[in-house]
């Protein structure tokens, strides 16, 4: 009836979801700790804000990259001219170094296979578009990361069934949830052409391991699918078990199977290795020559701006900062993983055990009021709107368990989380007083209730804190 299109009218793309309405809350009270110190904490935002120092300590020591200039010399006209969706040959060398280096230089990668996307959104979005038709289903293990209800789904028309995973294996990808996966869709009549996997995982924080990855392969192999491993958190490996990328198992077993090999895919991003997510990087590695020239084709309404590709590419080839950048990057951001963990620990609340990432996956079913998705909303508005803490529901990453929530912990400084940690812990201690059985209750009295608990949870002040901060690096 309007005169808009089906598009730009349909809801597809997801902005009403938990997810991003946790976002929505955060920008009309954000905290910070001068001006809002009441405010709300932004836990639900992949970020990594831990090595900036490094970065902006190579920008000085390298004012060319940054300056337009090569060797003194202005390069300016040249950066500005260039418009070639190949993009620039030394970045795409210079990226390919940096994720084989990622991989403890296990596998090569080939700069001839790489295509250059506006980040690993437009990449997995540019795959979709490259090995699907409109209607077509991929295969997702849940918990999985709430973008892709937007990227895979939203422009493409291509539907996303899940791959139900389950906390009582820690939410390991098996044969049977594989199987249930693919005849759920076929018996919806969806054509199934692929496999997305995260790994490491977003929203769980842990490696997908050797086993799973063979599972995957034998299972793509005898379906004739795809396998998409989107390994933007590659670089964020803080402990054992190490990262093994599907490459080297690809490489390992299937070394002269070539059908196999170009079935596999993956995404990458500087997003969150290096922690520029406005830069807007990202890469589609493929063995299929076909997919290559289509996909660098499509690339070209998602390019990467020469200037960008000119800084990364003189970044990237200074193997001195790149090698200690990846330690550094994965020693702060262990610290931060233990605080969090530790810090909820105190609050009685668990994480599954994760070694990579930027967030945990934390265990609240606790908190519950009942083993419900209507209960974790309320618990998780009460979180956003009383504790003041921006978390993401497991319902918006498509959880199949109610009670679990993904945090995020190196998008603030250490005082930062530390106020986070003692929030939600005169929470939990307000909570399970409020609800013990020998505390006198009727629902008249929930509102002065409600208020008394956020007037507790506000007293904690930065005086209260008892965190040294000397090594906070956002200061
Ligand atoms: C698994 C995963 N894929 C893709 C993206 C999008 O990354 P980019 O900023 O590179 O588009 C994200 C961002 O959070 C992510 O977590």
């Amino acid at each position: 009836m309007g005169i808009l299109s089906r598009k730009a009218t349909c809801n597809s793309h997801g902005q009403d979801s938990s997810y991003f309405l946790g976002w929505e809350e955060y920008d009309k009270n954000p905290y910070d700790e001068i001006l809002n110190p009441k405010g709300i904490i932004q836990m639900g935002l992949a970020e990594n804000q831990l090595c900036f120092d490094l970065l902006e300590r190579w920008l000085e020591e390298n004012p060319d990259a940054a300056g337009f200039k090569r060797d003194g010399k202005s390069i300016f006209r040249e950066l500005a001219l260039f418009q070639d969706y190949n993009g620039l040959p030394a970045f795409k060398k210079a990226l390919a170094e940096f994720m084989s280096e990622i991989r403890g230089n296990r596998v090569t990668f080939n700069p001839d296979h790489i295509v250059l996307t506006a980040g690993a959104t437009s990449a997995n979005e540019t795959l979709m578009f490259c090995l699907a038709e409109p209607g077509d289903a991929f295969l997702l293990p849940t918990p999985y990361y709430p973008g892709f209800d937007r990227d895979l789904k939203w422009r493409t028309g291509i539907e996303i069934v899940p791959i139900h995973c389950s906390s009582s294996n820690g939410f390991r990808i098996t044969e049977s949830a594989l199987l249930e996966a693919y005849q759920s869709a076929q018996s919806r009549d969806l054509k199934v052409k692929g496999v997305l996997v995260t790994n490491p995982s977003n929203p769980l924080g842990t490696t997908i391991t050797t086993q799973e990855l063979n599972l995957l392969l034998q299972f793509i192999a005898s379906k004739n699918l795809h396998l998409i491993s989107d390994e933007i958190y590659s670089g964020t490996v803080f402990r054992n078990p190490g990262f093994v990328s599907v490459m080297e198992i690809l490489n390992q077993n299937y070394k002269h199977n070539h059908q196999i090999r170009k079935q596999v895919h993956i995404v990458y991003s500087l997003s969150k290795d290096l922690g520029l997510p406005g830069f807007r990087v990202g890469a589609i590695y493929s063995n299929d020559d076909v997919v290559v020239a289509a996909a660098t084709k499509m690339s070209s309404f998602g390019l990467v701006s020469s200037q960008t590709q000119y800084l990364l590419s003189a970044m990237l080839s200074d193997k001195k900062f790149t090698k200690n950048y990846i330690k550094e990057n994965q020693k702060r951001l262990e610290k931060r993983q233990k605080m969090l963990v530790r810090g909820l620990q105190k609050a009685g609340i668990k994480c599954h055990k994760g070694n990579a990432g930027l967030f945990c996956w934390v265990d609240m079913r606790h908190l519950l009021g009942a083993n419900t998705f209507e209960s974790e909303m309320e618990l998780w508005r009460k979180i956003v709107f009383e504790v003041r803490l921006n978390v993401s529901p497991g319902q918006s990453c498509h959880c199949s368990e109610p009670g679990w929530f993904r945090v995020c912990f190196a998008n603030m400084s250490e005082a930062t989380l530390d106020l986070a940690m003692q929030r939600l812990k005169a929470f939990v201690v307000y909570s399970t007083v409020a609800t013990s059985p020998t505390t006198t209750t009727t629902t008249n009295h929930l509102p002065t209730k409600r208020k008394n608990m956020v007037k507790w949870v506000f007293r904690l002040s930065f005086n209260d804190r008892v965190v040294n901060h000397t090594n906070d690096n956002l200061g």
